[in-house]
């Protein structure tokens, strides 16, 4: 008789921590599910508009310090303007490199050649590299706004993507 209560004893705490791990293991699994609800995998985008810092910051030519981080190129020219290219290849998307040398942007995917202008000039690209809205903060601060964009030639002179400075 205290044998069989003894093993009765011994199935007990068996149980009782089957039961446990089961419990902790379904409690786990809810608040994981609460976790994701809570905190859903949402995509963060960088923010459109960036400050590129003032005019005199920069001399004539292709400027290549927000290629990797806004994927913008700006250009300035010699007639005191400027603009700002995107640097996503319009034939099938890759990044052009800028030969400062031959005076060129030259897409490393299918050759594609591009005028410090943006201008496609060589290879399969079918329109000019895109030009981004460009303008001054209250400040005097160089504001460009991806939001806006231009991929045709014949828009490039609208004031909004051609800064006179
Ligand atoms: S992606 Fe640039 S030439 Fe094809």
């Amino acid at each position: 008789m205290a044998e069989e209560t003894k093993l009765n004893r011994r199935e007990f705490i068996s149980w009782f921590w089957l039961g446990w791990i089961t419990f902790s293991v379904i409690v786990g699994i809810v608040l994981s599910a609460l976790g994701r609800f809570l905190f859903p995998n949402v995509l963060f985008e960088k923010p459109s508009k960036f400050r590129a810092g003032m005019p005199t910051d920069y001399s004539v030519g292709v400027d290549e310090r927000f290629k990797d981080t806004q994927s913008v190129w700006l250009v300035k020219t010699n007639q005191n303007t400027m603009y700002a290219l995107s640097t996503v290849c319009t034939h099938l998307g890759c990044t052009p490199n800028w030969l400062s040398s031959e005076q060129k942007f030259k897409c490393p995917c299918h050759g594609s050649g591009f005028r410090p202008t943006g201008l496609n000039y060589e290879g399969p690209a079918p329109r000019p590299l895109e030009r981004f809205a460009i303008n001054f903060d209250e400040t005097g601060n160089i504001v460009i706004d991806k939001s806006k964009k231009i991929m045709n030639a014949s828009e490039w002179e609208q004031s909004e993507f051609l800064l006179k400075v």
